[in-house]
């Protein structure tokens, strides 16, 4: 080898170190609005390759290679079966119905790539770890299985035919959020949309366009732009509010302004939304935002200065006729639908970030929400990266929803057990709550509460970070009554609203006979329970609202009493198939009575 050549070796070798750093770490971006945008939906039927034994990363599936000479030993391929994105596995094929390990998707699209554009590939949700390749290379990754992620692709799209590949894998850990053992089926896929966005070389990455705390006539807004320009004119309208703003960003692309309004405040009874429209030179992105004040006062909720009850009701993201993750519109309205027939004004999206199209409808329908991360009893608040984990959840679940009024509290955990690493965990993550968004509440579910005779004594330390707190109390069902129910009783070492965040019990419908205990799983036992529940609440004066368990009966691996429930959580007020229990009217009569 000449001297020439020996000189250039170090430098090419270093030059393939930096072409493949900088394909395999495109860094993931983050847009606010991203249906807002100029869109190609990708959804639809993506083709898939079964990994049960994890190999395919060692051969290069993300290739799709071909085989070109016989002895080119190609055992893979895609030309077969399809899912359908979104939705999970475990309802499309029966062989994959407890299917936790990966499959490859593969999307095939054509695109035309514009001067002066950039490109991004935008996933709503992916359960539980997803690996991105385009046209065979890596973009990046993403870990949680209910929150979006997207990865620039400017420079990897291709003019005309693109491959899009996706590792998926569903496997429970340890080390995971939510671990190993959670009440809920673990519906494993892409299971929201997936889309292809267009923006401008400078696009308006992200807004926060709310009533500043405690306020009622003063808008609270920031803008930022992510491109070469950062230092932009951006202009805020909100036409039916008579509001056109003009701001410039800074440096870093970041403007915030203070517009003072005269606004229809948004709420139960009137949920009004104000089209707003934000736009730079190059861009305009618009969406339906709702405007109104959420504050405590001692005891109390105030909703735009009002004390309110909140009369709710939990529900898991799922069609539970179908035994299916819920994917679409039609799906977010029958669950909201199911929630406003039942008298409910609030609904708690457990245990894990629902759909944006969830949360929007929420804001049209008219329905307050306690929105959460699925850090779900056993979490190893011990390991380090469970912190960075679980904030990074909390970050891309505030930064997707933050805009939506309808979401009146963020909830950082269900069920965990007091101890010195989860105080410090927890107590951390409702910092980093408020840092994210300082106009919302903050809460979290507990059930380790201390009991004395009749009386449950609120003392969990962790609501010291609280604005709200959550109690998850199952009496007569988990618990038995110690005494008659309208004679428990409640205390609280905080001067806070409480809601009890979950109580029922299970039954079969269709079931009958009696209410007592020798009546277990009939509808009976459950109706008598929620009178019982009912009798206790009207004693606990520092009551600011209830999400019984739970809206319809949902699919779950833990339940195993064949007769039963036969993997369905029979705590439903409704059946899986829609179907009314008894309990379901004596719930309907006590929201009716709360006026
Ligand atoms: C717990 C938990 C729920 C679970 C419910 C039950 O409180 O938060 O996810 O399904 O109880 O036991 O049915």
């Amino acid at each position: 080898m000449n001297r020439s050549t020996k000189l250039r070796l170090p430098w090419l070798l270093f030059l393939c170190l930096i072409g493949f750093i900088a394909t395999n770490l495109s860094a993931q971006s983050f847009m606010t609005n991203p249906n807002g945008r100029n869109v190609t939906s990708l959804n639809g039927n993506w083709q898939v390759i079964v990994d049960w034994y994890n190999r395919g990363t060692g051969m290069a599936i993300y290739q799709d290679r071909k085989a070109i000479k016989p002895t080119e030993f190609v055992e893979y391929s895609f030309d077969k079966p399809t899912l359908k994105v979104p939705g999970d596995w475990n309802s499309q094929d029966p062989r994959m119905f407890m299917y936790e390990g990966s499959v490859w998707y593969k999307k095939e699209f054509t695109a035309t790539k514009k001067k002066g554009k950039r490109s991004f590939v935008y996933f709503g949700a992916v359960n539980y770890i997803a690996e991105v390749y385009l046209n065979g290379k890596k973009l990046g990754s993403h870990e949680g299985g209910f929150t979006p992620f997207q990865f620039e692709v400017t420079d990897v799209l291709k003019e005309g035919t693109n491959k899009l590949i996706v590792r998926v894998n569903a496997q429970r850990k340890e080390e995971y959020i939510p671990a190993m053992n959670y009440d809920w089926w673990n519906y494993g896929g892409i299971t929201r949309d997936v889309s292809l966005i267009e923006t401008p070389k400078t696009f308006i990455e992200d807004y926060f366009i709310q009533l500043k705390k405690g306020s009622t006539s003063e808008i609270e807004a920031w803008v930022k732009v992510d491109g070469l320009i950062k230092t932009q004119k951006v202009t805020i309208v909100i036409p039916a509010a008579g509001i056109k703003q003009q701001l410039t960003t800074d440096v870093d692309g970041y403007a915030k302004t203070s517009i003072s309004a005269n606004l229809q405040l948004w709420s139960p009874s009137n949920p009004k939304l104000y089209e707003v429209i934000i736009s730079t030179d190059e861009e305009t992105v618009k969406e339906k935002i709702a405007f109104r004040s959420i504050e405590v006062k001692g005891f109390d909720i105030l909703l735009n200065g009002k004390p309110v009850f909140l009369k709710g009701v939990n529900f898991h993201e799922e069609i539970s006729k179908d035994k299916r993750r819920a994917t679409s519109e039609a799906d977010s309205r029958q669950l909201l639908q199911a929630a406003k027939d039942l008298g409910c004004n609030f609904i708690r999206t457990t245990h894990y970030p629902q759909s944006e199209h969830l949360l929007k409808m929420a804001d049209e329908m008219g329905l307050m929400v306690w929105e959460e991360i699925p850090l779900w009893q056993g979490i190893q608040f011990g390991n380090s990266i469970i912190l960075a984990k679980a904030e990074n959840m909390l970050r891309e679940m505030i930064r997707r929803d933050k805009n939506r009024a309808c979401i009146i509290m963020w909830s950082i955990s269900n069920e965990t057990t007091p101890a010195a690493d989860r105080d410090r965990v927890l107590t951390n993550m409702a910092a980093t709550c408020r840092s994210l968004d300082p106009t919302r509440l903050v809460t979290s579910a507990f059930n380790h509460v201390k009991t004395e005779g009749n009386k449950t004594i609120l003392d969990d330390t962790l609501s010291n970070a609280l604005d709200v707190v959550g109690i998850n109390r199952y009496m007569g069902w988990y618990k038995a009554w110690p005494d008659k129910p309208g004679t428990m009783l409640f205390e609280s070492k905080f001067t806070k609203p409480v809601i009890i965040s979950e109580f029922g019990g299970e039954a079969k419908f269709g079931n009958h006979g009696t209410a007592d205990s020798a009546g277990l799983w009939n509808e009976e036992y459950q109706e008598q329970l929620y009178k019982d529940n009912i009798a206790m609440f009207k004693n606990v004066s520092f009551l600011r609202g209830i999400t019984p368990w739970v809206l319809y009966d949902f699919r779950s691996p833990t339940r195993m009493n064949a007769v039963n429930q036969d993997g369905w959580n029979r705590k439903g007020l409704l059946s899986d198939k829609g179907e009314k229990k008894k309990a379901w009217y004596v719930l309907k009569a006590y929201y009716d009575s709360i006026k």
